[in-house]
């Protein structure tokens, strides 16, 4: 059967006369409605591991705005979390885990076939979004790229510099590479369950890729993207997978094709037109807008919109923003994005 899922043709190499569109966060606290549920859950990581409620507030972005995807709602934390982890979220600052110094810190983490108990209530969430889901929607499943998510479980929080991660690296390379090897095995298994529970697609989110250079950019984001896509297509075949290695400017170029990925999503400091030059030929990408139009709107949020999906029309394009919307971005600003898009 021809596929008719939009966001699914894009992935696949079409170029379509208006691209397919979703948001990263678009489940989140701009949405009163998402406020409501979350109150209701308690806090963020009970909103997590409540099946019916994330998947509650997977849907409310789809109701309000008719995206062509939706994406689980779960955080990259939570696989840390299944490891044997601590994490938990401190309100209006972010999350705190249990640090990773050295060897003794590893050896308390479980292994890669040891988080799916733990994990069972996403693999639900997943379920019950097949049902609920329109038809002509894709479901999105996620993890985060190994290098993120160690640098929050070797620091024990978000850090502007990543400096801890950068330092174990220095200070005893060994341990740091059977870390990214166990994130990277880990997320095999639960990426490959995510599929198995419904998810269409999956997303890699390396939001802090932009800090690795060269040589550990090569070991350290690229190596295991490739390894975590090629088992994945392996075990699920035309799997398709979005990478999104934030931040890394130049090495954009050809991680598409090197990882394997299908669609190689960017930062909103990339030129659309660079990226329609050097990046498009490899396959679909996603992008780019600025986060901050969706809080100060008015025209320049047009003219952006507009401009993007000029400069990536000639080749497979799924439109989003260039990293996760803000809490103090005005819902209505998202009506008027969606309207430059689809007229
Ligand atoms: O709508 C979606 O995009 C799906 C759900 C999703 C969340 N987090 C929900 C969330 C996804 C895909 C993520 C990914 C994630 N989580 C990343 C990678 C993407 C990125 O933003 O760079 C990272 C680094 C995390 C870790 C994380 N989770 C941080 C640093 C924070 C605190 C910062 C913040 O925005 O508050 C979170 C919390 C979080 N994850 C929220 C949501 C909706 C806000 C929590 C709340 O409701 O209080």
């Amino acid at each position: 059967m021809a596929q008719t899922k939009k966001l699914l043709r894009s992935l696949a190499g079409e170029t379509l006369p208006t691209p397919p569109v979703w948001m990263m966060r678009q489940a989140g606290r701009y949405l009163p409605e998402y406020r409501a549920t979350r109150a209701r859950a308690g806090d963020f990581l009970s909103l997590c591991y409540n099946s019916d409620l994330a998947a509650e507030v997977t849907l409310q972005p789809i109701r309000r705005y008719g995206f062509d995807a939706a994406i689980l709602f779960a955080d990259i934390l939570l696989l840390p979390q299944a490891l044997g982890a601590d994490v938990w979220f401190v309100t209006g600052e972010g999350p705190r885990l249990s640090t990773i110094t050295g060897a003794e810190g590893l050896t308390r983490l479980k292994g890669k076939d040891d988080i799916h108990d733990h994990l069972a209530p996403i693999y639900d969430t997943l379920r019950i979004l097949t049902r609920e889901l329109p038809s002509h929607t894709t479901l999105i499943g996620f993890a985060g790229a190994p290098w993120t998510v160690a640098t929050y479980m070797i620091a024990g929080r978000g850090t502007p510099d990543q400096g801890p991660a950068h330092a174990l690296k220095t200070a005893d390379r060994t341990i740091f590479e059977a870390l990214i090897d166990l994130l990277t095995e880990a997320s095999i298994e639960y990426l490959s369950m995510q599929v198995m529970a419904g998810a269409e697609v999956i997303k890699l989110f390396d939001s802090w890729a932009g800090s690795l250079n060269g040589e550990d950019f090569a070991k350290y984001a690229l190596a295991p993207a490739k390894r975590i896509i090629s088992e994945l297509k392996a075990r699920h075949p035309g799997l398709p997978v979005i990478a999104f290695p934030r931040q890394a400017g130049e090495a954009y170029i050809g991680f598409a094709k090197e990882t394997g990925a299908d669609g190689l999503a960017i930062d909103a400091a990339v030129d659309p037109h660079w990226a329609a030059r050097h990046l498009q030929p490899d396959g679909c990408v996603q992008g780019n807008l600025d986060p901050k139009h969706m809080v100060t709107g008015g025209p320049a949020l047009v003219e952006e919109t507009r401009a993007i999906v000029a400069a990536l029309k000639t080749g497979p394009h799924i439109f989003n923003l260039g990293h996760g919307i803000t809490p103090d971005a005005d819902p209505d600003n998202v009506h008027r994005m969606l309207e430059a898009i689809r007229g």
